[in-house]
């Protein structure tokens, strides 16, 4: 008899289908949408960026977004779970997903610990007055050359403290649950996030030169549609700005309960994420329209994206503008709440599929999982040489991770397993917005062209020419070396038996769950089991 085994501990679930709306958006809105998209979309011709980029939402991130909330609800799992539920010989990518996000997570946390300490720098002026740039590479993180030092061990205590309080606000969150702690964060930081945004765009436009800014965002040059490395970039941008492929969506949508309008979920946190994206962009590029008119020089000579635009243009902006205090605080705020929210969702990919593969419960999990990875973290990350490893940690895991799991899971889902049809009949069942042939064929046909692209110009990009100017030696440990560990480390988990008391012991559980269509799991105890005779459970 099914109920002979021993139980696992219960599936946690969110208290409701806004707490996961919000979760995700929370996830989905995070450095990508304040610092790379402005710079994507200005540089991919301004107003004619937004074709290619609602293309890419609509042919590629929206159907991708549903492919994996179909997997994660349909299967209940983590990302081995669900992968595993879906075929046997699945399971590698699930976990291919889980390192990925380890390497992310422990990277991703120390621009968090940055943004944290450039905050209270903000509201004091502390890099001093055309001295931004010195002052970010030189004072901040005492920047060394891994050409000259190699990996450094040099302990950088301004970024290693913050970077030790980042992780311990973190594992607070995580060990309080998916209800009452990623939930309840992202009830708490979300509504807040919204508010500093919009204060900090209002601000901005009232800047002196912010029309000057906000015309070169949105000029449209049309001629950038026709050039094929404009549409690349607004489908790369998609997939990451959506978490698409991180496992985090599978994870999050096993924790909704089994009536619910996926679907309609992915509309909402899709369209948000997009909104948050373009509102950035306003706010952006207001304040580098200040910045150029401020140095007397034109929008372009000052645009830039990421730690660039961060921590050295918007600093500049700030020692610069009237209230610009108050600008960094809400800026650099805004990076530390987005943060949390992203790097919160990349853990619990990693915690839930610890928790499935060896029945255990959410604390021991979590600071199994977590004390390693903040050590990890501290030590990679609060040295001299922490930009250069994160730099090529972050290109190489992006392109030869994301994409590129991305791209196998699509092809296995849709081409040796056939499984579109069951996840298309799956979205369907509650939701509102019904998806057809055309779902099939973005996610089965379509995803795998433009990933398949994407990848292959990554490929010749990064073998043509040494990535970032580094070492060649440098490259192959932490870029090339540690792309396919991930990918070797995914198939040997796979082989790491799962424990008595795991969830995938369980298989009846998710069957049942599937079959009986009157059937949500309790509240109280999260149980799905439905007596397999005798009717009620
Ligand atoms: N969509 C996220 C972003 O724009 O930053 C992608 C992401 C990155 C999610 C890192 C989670 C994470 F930890």
């Amino acid at each position: 008899m099914a109920t002979a085994t021993k139980q696992p501990a219960r599936r946690e679930a969110f208290g409701s289908r806004n707490v996961f709306i919000l979760s995700a958006i929370g996830s989905a809105v995070g450095l990508g949408n304040i610092w790379r998209f402005p710079y994507v979309a200005y540089e991919g011709g301004g107003g004619a960026f937004l074709i290619p980029y609602l293309c890419a939402l609509l042919t590629a991130g929206i159907p991708l977004l549903f492919f994996d909330y179909a997997i994660g609800h349909r299967f209940r799992g983590s990302a081995p779970l669900a992968f595993r539920r879906l075929h046997r010989a699945a399971e590698p990518l699930g976990w291919w997903q889980v390192l990925i996000c380890v390497v992310i997570a422990v990277y991703y946390a120390v621009i968090i610990a940055w943004s944290a300490m450039y905050t209270w720098f903000s509201a004091q002026l502390t890099w001093g007055k055309g001295n931004e740039n010195d002052f970010f590479f030189s004072d901040f993180l005492q920047m060394a050359d891994v050409k000259e030092v190699g990996v450094s061990t040099q302990f950088v205590p301004q970024v290693g403290i913050p970077l030790v309080l980042v992780w311990l606000v973190v594992i607070v969150i995580m060990c309080l649950g998916v209800k009452r702690g990623i939930g309840a964060a992202n009830m708490i930081l979300m509504p807040l996030l919204s508010l500093m945004f919009l204060v900090l765009v209002v601000q901005s436009l009232f800047l002196p030169g912010a029309l000057d800014g906000l015309n070169a965002f949105f000029t449209p040059d049309w001629k950038a549609l026709a050039n094929p490395a404009v549409w690349a970039s607004a489908y790369g941008h998609i997939f990451f700005s959506l978490s698409v492929a991180f496992g985090i969506m599978v994870t999050y949508s096993s924790y909704l309960k089994r009536r619910t309008d996926l679907t309609g979920s992915g509309l909402v946190v899709a369209f948000a994420n997009s909104s948050f994206e373009i509102l950035a962009g306003i706010g952006v590029f207001a304040a580098l329209g200040f910045m150029a008119a401020a140095q007397g020089t034109d929008v372009s000579g000052v645009a830039s994206s990421g730690i660039g635009l961060a921590f050295i243009a918007f600093p500049t902006i700030v020692s610069n503008a009237t209230g610009g205090s108050i600008i960094g605080v809400l800026f650099f705020g805004a990076l530390v709440f987005a943060g949390v929210t992203s790097l919160i969702s990349i853990l619990e990919v990693i915690v839930a599929a610890l928790q499935d593969k060896l029945g255990w419960r959410r604390v021991p999990t979590t600071l199994v999982v977590a004390i390693p990875l903040a050590a990890i973290s501290t030590a990679l990350f609060s040295t001299t040489t922490a930009l250069a490893v994160l730099d090529t940690a972050d290109a190489f895991v992006n392109a030869f991770g994301i994409m590129a799991v991305a791209l196998v899971a699509v092809i296995v889902v849709a081409w040796f397993l056939h499984k579109l049809p069951a996840l298309q009949e799956h979205l369907n069942r509650r939701s509102s917005f019904r998806v057809g042939t055309v779902w099939k064929l973005l996610v089965g046909v379509l995803a795998p062209l433009v990933l398949g692209y994407l990848l292959v110009n990554e490929l010749i990009a990064k073998i043509s020419a040494p990535y970032g100017d580094y070492p060649g030696w440098f490259l192959s440990i932490f870029g090339w070396g540690m792309a396919i560990a991930l990918i070797l480390g995914g198939v040997a988990l796979s082989f790491v038996p799962w424990s008595k008391s795991s969830h995938a012991k369980d298989d009846s559980d998710y069957d049942e769950f599937l079959l009986d269509e009157a059937y949500d799991p309790d509240p109280e105890t999260g149980s799905i089991r439905v007596a397999t005779q005798g009717g009620a459970r």
